[in-house]
């Protein structure tokens, strides 16, 4: 049985970017590349990809937050049945960029669906499949919103077009998660610059894996 772990966080946490340098030193390592897979949500897969244009890229398309639930979690159950469960089973190391925590975070909190709702409609979709280690780059709702605005403004996406309030609702959320689960979390202060992150979090990668 491989391993699996997460990367979470609130956006402009720098998270993609923290992937991309760690994917690199990989690349660079001692370790096999074959020997992990690296994949994101939504998305992940054929089917997660087209449902992921559905809900990021289609500010447009009228969705109740129960369809917005129920459509992360279709792409989350097929990325754990095609993707990530034959992976562990081949004893592969996974890194996801996301998986249940973003939906208990942001469609449960953020967007006020309930966590535990959003908990009881995934169960299904994710078989009980638990990460090993949750990386979660802490970042203040403020210090991120900051950074969306002056990063991406030319990438902003339906969700991204949130508010503040949305922000700091899906960062207790996050808050609540660890609460309940701290052994499974490494937290990762995400307010320092990217290099000094990518560090930590490669540290504590190689400690895992
Ligand atoms: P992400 O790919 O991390 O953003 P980007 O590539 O633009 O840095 O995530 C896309 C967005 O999807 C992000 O705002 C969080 C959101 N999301 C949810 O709301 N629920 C979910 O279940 C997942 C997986 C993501």
């Amino acid at each position: 049985m491989g391993k699996f772990i997460t990367f979470e966080g609130p956006d402009g946490a720098g998270k993609t970017t923290v992937l991309n340098n760690i994917i690199n030193r990989l690349k660079h390592s001692e370790f096999n590349l074959t020997d992990f897979v690296i994949t994101r949500e939504p998305g992940g897969t054929e089917a997660g990809n087209q449902i992921r244009k559905i809900v990021l890229d289609e500010p447009d398309i009228n969705i109740d937050i129960g369809t917005e639930v129920l459509l992360f979690a279709a792409a989350r159950r097929q990325h754990v049945v095609e993707k990530i469960k034959p992976a562990l089973n081949a004893g592969k190391i996974v890194l996801s960029d996301r998986f249940l925590d973003s939906s208990v975070a942001y469609q449960g909190g953020g967007r006020h669906f309930g966590l535990n709702q959003v908990l009881d409609i995934n169960r299904y979709a994710t078989e009980n499949l638990e990460p090993d280690v949750t990386f979660y780059l802490k970042l203040d709702p403020e210090t991120g919103l900051d950074r969306i605005n002056q990063l991406r403004s030319d990438e902003v996406n339906r969700l991204d077009e949130e508010k503040l309030s949305f922000y700091q609702d899906t960062v207790a959320a996050y808050e609540q998660i660890i609460d309940k689960n701290p052994e499974r979390f490494s937290i990762i202060d995400a307010s320092r610059p990217l290099s000094v992150v990518t560090d930590d979090v490669w540290n504590q990668l190689i400690a895992v894996i």
